[in-house]
């Protein structure tokens, strides 16, 4: 898969795609990361990218002349499945979205700043718009850190077995059950004998119980 990042402040995203599992996927081939700083693609004095909104209002708008410059760059070297915009106001990112991206080849994520980005940007280039939630952030970088990492993860051959996707919470629409770890009493807090049995059917059925009804417990919205 190869992500292209356009930002105003790719210094913002540096370290999320230089630890942990971000990196090892770099590392391994199975992820290009690509950041692109929108300053690069201006002809105006001071590299600027932004301007007054016309009608009046608070807040810097990012103009469309830059981001088409390179967005229509990236599009004459390859084909994109998807050009993201993250905004607040886009669909609520979810696990479902994160395994559906995970599957693409080519995609391209801009990141909004101030007021956000000229409408006809929007209009004219973005196939999708992604919000990691309903508060906003001063910029889309840190949304699209999050997106690629839930997207990254879940890429064929990023995780060994014992970080599989597949239990984590949200897969199945269920919450994941709890986890122990030694030792198997702690200040007279024990891990649930089932667990130290040996009896495997028996211990996977009990995290499916477990599942469940911290789900029902937490998060019913997610079982309706
Ligand atoms: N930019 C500002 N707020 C955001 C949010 N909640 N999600 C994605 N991008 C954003």
């Amino acid at each position: 898969m190869r992500i292209d990042i356009i930002t105003v402040l790719p210094e913002l995203l540096e370290s999320p795609f230089a630890a942990s599992i971000m990196k090892r996927a770099v590392e391994k081939g199975l992820v290009e990361v690509h950041m692109h700083n929108l300053r690069d693609y201006t002809d105006k004095s001071y590299n600027q990218v932004d301007d007054y909104q016309f009608g009046g209002g608070a807040g810097m708008v990012l103009m469309i002349e830059p981001i088409d410059k390179c967005i229509s760059q990236l599009k004459s070297e390859r084909d994109y499945d998807e050009v993201i915009y993250m905004t607040p106001d886009g669909e609520t990112l979810n696990q479902r979205m994160a395994n559906g991206l995970s599957l693409l080849n080519n995609v391209i994520i801009l990141c909004g700043h101030y007021k956000g980005v000229d409408q006809r940007v929007r209009d004219a280039f973005i196939t999708r718009e992604i919000s990691i939630g309903d508060y906003v952030l001063s910029g889309g970088e840190l949304g699209a850190a999050i997106l690629c990492d839930a997207v990254i993860r879940l890429i064929p051959g990023v995780l060994n077995n014992e970080t599989s996707a597949l239990t984590d919470t949200f897969q199945d629409d269920l919450l994941a059950p709890p986890v122990y770890t030694r030792p198997s009493e702690y200040k007279g807090m024990k891990v649930p004998d089932i667990l130290l049995s040996g009896n495997f059917p028996k211990i996977e059925k009990w995290r499916e119980d477990q599942a469940q009804k911290r789900t029902e417990k937490l998060r019913p919205d997610l079982l309706k």
